[in-house]
Order: C-alpha cells, then sequence, then structure tokens
C-alpha cells in the first residue's frame, strides 16, 4: 500500500522517477505526487500527474509517492508528499502512524496548522518543530522516529540540504539502491530494478540518509555497514509483452511456471526440497498454514490435498484474524503463503508466534520482509505478477503445497508427470479462449452471481469468485451446493446466473443442486471435467483429481478477466485495491 521513491543523483532525475512512480502505481493508485524543486500532486494516476509537470520541474534529487488512503479521504490535499509548516522538510510515508493524533495535539499548541487530514503530515510537522529548536536534520529525525507508533517508510528531504535524502523504515518496506552516478530508497525492487541491480535490504527500525556517492545506515545510533545484493532480474517480465493487459500475460504465463517450478525444485524425476524442513513436516503433530486473499484460497487447497495424502491435519488461518484463534498449535511448523512477501496480517501474526524456528515462507519475493524473516524462504517461481489481481502466483503457490504432500509421501514421479499433464492442459484451455469469452458475454451483466460446488471445488470457487468481484466488480458468492436449502437459495430468482463447478464424480449429487436453482429459473452454466450431457456446459479435461485446481482454474480466471474487459474495467487495478498490502 502506498509507493515511495527517492532519488538523489549527479543528474537530473524527473524521468527515472516518473518511470519509477509508474512501476508502483500498482501499490496505490488512488492519488500521486512528487517533489522536484516543486510540488506536485493530484488525485488520479501517474498519467495524469504528467499532464501538470512541465519543463520547468527537474531536479538531481527528489520524491514521489503513490497513494492508497487509509487516513484523509482521496484529494489532492491528502496525496504526498507534504512539505512542512515552516518549509523545512518534504515527506513521503507508506504506514500507519497509530498515535499521531497526540502528536498532532501537541504541535497545534505550539501554533502549527495542518492542511490535511494524514498521519504523514504530522510527522513531517514533527521533524520541522525539532529543526527548528535544534537546526540539525539529522537529529531531528531520530527525535521524530522516538515518538512514533506504528508503521513507517519514510523518506524526507531536508530543504536546507538539497541533495540528501534521509529514511527511515518500521513494517513497512523499503529498499535502497546504488549506482555509480546515484543512490536512492524505493518500496519494492522490481519497479527499480531498471535503474540498477545492486540493492540493500533495510530492516525494521533502520534509519539514515543518502547522497549521490554516500549511504549511511544507522541502528540504535550506532552506523552499521551492510552489505548489498546483486540480483539478475528479467527486464521481459515488467512489460506487457504484447498483451493487452498484465492479467492476461500473468494468465498466459502459467504453463511457463509450472515449468519454472520444475527446473527449481525437481532433479532426475526426484523433488528436491530441503530435507529437514520435509522431515518436520513428517514429524510434526499438525501444519499450519497462513495467507490472506488469494494466498489464503490456496492454503484452503492445500490443506485438502495434504490432508488427503498424507492423512496429516492441516489448520489454515487467514492471516488478519489469527489474532483471534483461540487454539494453536505452537509447536507445529507454520508456512506463511505470500506472493508478496510484504502482506502486514502476516508479519503481525509472524511476530505473534513466539518460536520462530519453524516458520517458513513461500513467496515470489525471496528479498522481502516475510522472506527475511522466516526459518527458511521458498520461491514460488512465478516471476513478478504485475497484476493486482493474483492469477499465477496462485497457480505456484497450490502446486508448491501440493509438491510438499507427494514429497512427503515420497511419490515424487507422480507429482512430476502430473505437472506435465497440468502444462498441457492449462494450454488447451488458453487454446480455446473463445468459448470462455463466450461464457463471459452470457454472464457480464449479472448484478449478482453464484458459484455452486461441493467438496474441493467449492474451494475452487471460493478463489473464482474472488477473482469475478476484484476486476469485473460483478458482486459473486461461492455456495456449497448442499447448503443452499438452508438459506441462500433465497437469492435464486428469474435470470439470476449461477455456475456450477464439478470436477469428481464423488460431487455429482451437485447436478440436484442445479436442477433446484433451475426450477427457480436460474440461468446455469456447468463447468465440469467430464462429460455430463447437458446444456451450456465447458469440459475441462483433467485425469487426477488433485491436480483440477491447477487445471481448471486458468478458465476462470480468464472468465473474470473477460467480464472485466466487456464491463471496461480497469483490469490491471481494480479501484480500492493494491497488489501489496502493508497496513492493517
Ligand atoms: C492483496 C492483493 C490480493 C492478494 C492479497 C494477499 O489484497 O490485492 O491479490 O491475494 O493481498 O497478498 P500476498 O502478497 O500476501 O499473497
Amino acid at each position: 500500500m502506498c509507493g515511495i521513491i527517492g532519488i538523489t543523483s549527479k543528474n537530473n532525475i524527473k524521468f527515472d522517477l516518473i518511470k519509477c512512480l509508474k512501476n508502483l502505481e500498482y501499490r496505490g493508485y488512488d492519488s500521486v505526487g512528487i517533489y522536484l524543486n516543486k510540488l506536485i500532486k493530484t488525485k488520479g494516476r501517474v498519467s495524469d500527474l504528467e499532464k501538470l509537470i512541465d519543463d520547468s520541474i527537474n531536479s538531481s534529487c527528489g520524491l514521489g509517492h503513490s497513494r492508497w488512503a487509509t487516513h484523509g479521504i482521496v484529494n489532492n490535499v491528502n496525496a504526498h508528499p507534504f512539505i512542512s509548516y515552516n518549509q523545512k522538510f518534504v515527506l513521503v510515508h507508506n504506514g500507519i502512524i497509530t498515535n499521531y493524533l497526540e502528536i498532532k495535539e501537541n504541535l497545534l499548541i505550539k501554533g502549527y496548522k495542518f492542511y490535511s487530514d494524514t498521519d504523514s503530515e504530522v510527522v513531517c510537522n514533527l521533524l520541522d518543530c525539532y529543526y527548528l529548536k535544534y537546526h540539525d536534520a539529522f537529529k531531528s529525525l531520530k527525535l521524530t522516529l522516538n515518538n512514533l507508533e506504528g508503521s513507517y517508510a519514510l523518506g524526507i528531504i531536508n530543504l536546507d540540504e538539497p541533495n540528501k535524502i534521509y529514511f527511515a523504515k518500521k513494517d513497512s518496506p523499503l529498499v535502497i539502491g546504488k549506482s555509480s552516478n546515484f543512490n536512492f530508497i524505493v518500496s519494492d525492487i522490481n519497479s527499480s530494478y531498471f535503474l540498477t541491480n545492486e540493492f540493500i535490504i533495510l530492516n525494521d527500525k533502520e534509519y539514515g540518509y543518502l547522497d549521490s556517492d554516500n549511504i549511511h545506515i544507522y541502528l540504535k545510533d550506532k552506523e552499521i555497514l551492510k552489505n548489498s545484493i546483486t540480483l539478475n532480474l528479467d527486464n521481459k517480465e515488467i512489460t506487457k509483452d504484447g498483451f493487452e493487459h498484465f492479467m492476461l500475460k500473468e494468465i498466459h504465463e502459467e504453463p511457463k511456471v509450472l515449468k519454472n517450478i520444475l527446473d527449481k525444485y525437481t532433479l532426475n524425476n526426484k523433488i528436491c526440497l530441503d530435507p529437514l524442513f520435509i522431515k518436520e513436516l513428517i514429524n510434526a503433530d499438525e501444519i499450519n498454514i497462513l495467507g490472506c486473499g488469494t494466498s489464503y484460497h490456496a492454503a484452503l487447497i492445500g490443506k485438502e490435498i495434504i490432508e488427503k495424502i498424507t492423512m496429516k491435519k492441516v489448520n489454515v488461518y487467514l492471516a488478519s484474524e489469527f489474532s483471534n484463534v483461540n487454539l494453536i498449535n505452537y509447536n507445529s511448523p507454520f508456512i506463511f503463503l505470500s506472493q508478496s512477501g510484504e502482506t502486514i496480517d502476516l508479519k503481525i501474526a509472524y511476530n505473534n508466534i513466539k518460536n520462530k524456528d519453524k516458520i517458513y515462507t513461500f513467496t515470489n519475493v525471496l528479498t522481502s520482509s516475510l522472506a527475511q524473516l522466516a526459518n527458511k524462504a521458498f520461491d514460488l517461481c512465478s516471476g513478478i505478477e504485475i497484476a493486482v489481481a493474483s492469477t499465477k502466483a496462485y497457480i505456484s503457490e497450490v502446486t508448491l503445497l501440493i509438491m510438499i504432500a507427494y514429497k512427503m509421501i515420497n511419490k515424487d514421479e507422480i507429482f512430476i508427470n502430473e505437472i506435465y499433464n497440468c502444462i498441457n492442459s492449462i494450454n488447451k484451455t488458453l487454446n480455446t479462449k473463445e468459448s470462455i469469452y463466450e461464457l463471459a458475454t452470457k454472464i457480464k451483466d449479472s448484478t449478482s452471481l453464484f458459484f455452486l460446488g461441493r467438496g474441493m471445488d467449492h474451494l475452487i470457487n471460493l478463489e473464482n469468485s474472488l477473482k469475478l468481484k476484484e476486476v469485473s466488480y460483478i458482486h459473486s458468492e461461492a455456495f456449497y451446493g448442499g447448503e443452499l436449502k438452508h438459506g441462500s437459495i433465497a437469492l435464486i430468482s428469474k435470470g439470476i446466473n449461477v455456475i456450477g463447478l464439478i470436477t469428481n464424480e464423488k460431487y455429482l449429487t451437485l447436478l440436484s443442486n442445479i436442477k433446484e436453482v433451475e426450477s427457480r429459473h436460474a440461468n446455469v452454466n456447468l463447468i465440469s471435467t467430464s462429460n455430463l450431457n447437458i446444456n451450456s456446459q465447458y469440459v475441462i479435461e483433467c485425469n487426477n483429481e488433485l491436480f483440477t485446481p491447477i487445471i481448471v482454474s486458468p478458465f476462470f480466471q480468464l472468465l473474470s478477466y473477460y467480464c472485466a474487459k466487456l464491463n471496461n474495467r480497469d483490469i490491471d487495478k481494480p479501484r480500492n485495491l493494491a497488489k501489496s498490502c502493508t497496513v492493517e
């Protein structure tokens, strides 16, 4: 949530700053702003900001911010950066300062005026207040940080030292990028790899300052030396590569993602996963998996399959509700599933687990906070995912969980062969997009749509329903077929669209539930893995029931995509969402 960038260079940085801001936009996109010798900010997107930038605006040091509103409505005033009341500091912030009202009251007494409703402006004015007293920006930063409660990634320019950027990080992502002529701070590596491939990963409570030549990092009043890491990233990943949207491109990458997983984790028909990790899972009484959103849905599928083939109990927790759960087996291993590796709910859950030795992260970003915190991190191998709605990373998450299940029972070869089958099946789906488009035209005008399924099909539908909501804004819900009659059938009326999913003979009883809604004049379309000889049916072949989530999900992802396209939605950046949720 919110993307921040601050570059200090020997040359003008306008174009790099704006390019980076465009790449950061997926983190939050309700308003945007820059400081480059002048402050320019606006409600809307980077493309709106660009219209306000003329040739007079340029500098060798500046800040940029893309916002996902928390405190204060979406408008120009609440957009970042902020300039302090006495014009001493410019600041961008990602995170939430929980005690900002208290600080604000004290500053009001001292005569400070506030123009926005944000917690961030309060931080900017607190810096200003200390600076007027001590005339020392670094000291002012340290004193300010001592007063802050909550989370922050801060980028700050003291207007008396216009080539220096001060920074601080706690519970919100921030890294430093290094190059020969410039240095910078940024919320995530992917958005700025076009600038450099050398980065320093900051840990919580680290702060400091940088200019174009030097970087100084401090922890608890002491300067610390940190090594940089050099990454080898694929340039092609951040373009749409000829596709109209990142979401469509990313769905098309799913066969490649499965191939990446086989390349990374298998050798000579064996799954090569850390043997200690697998042993720990085998010896554990239970396994815990935590996730949010799409990752939570992947965890539910993982539970189903791990339990089925290993007979090991798996508990799945929504990370955002973890603190409200009563009975948790803290002695058993925890798997944190997170595409971004930055989701705040998972970080909070991490802090609440005392024994950190058994925490493992499955993530797409090995430099992320949750990857750093974990005992060991496993790569989802999806490649950078840009579209806010997760598609290929979901496929990776499900696949990795199935892979550990097969490894636990030493059936490596079955897993490997089935993944090759999945690759073929997904390719088939990608080649029959016309029928999915046709189904989208039938359902695109729904005001409400219901997915019906039984057993694991219901779990697959939870994600199908979320995807449809996220990108097409069609209200939808997933119901267990057998539960309909216990209440939800009251929602069925003439013309309501229902999608049934049957991927297993065991779930054929869903056909009676379909009859029930048809009798109430609902329009039913059925997706199944074998031909059931009924009207409005779409068949996706699949021979191994345990792999159906991987095989059928791309169909539904494309369906959501086409509904969104037909409804003219902002597919890669749906309203109100953000790719990486770093605030509670
Ligand atoms: C946000 C995204 C979702 C994602 C969820 C969890 O809400 O919009 O697409 O599923 O966060 O993200 P994570 O990075 O932890 O998997």
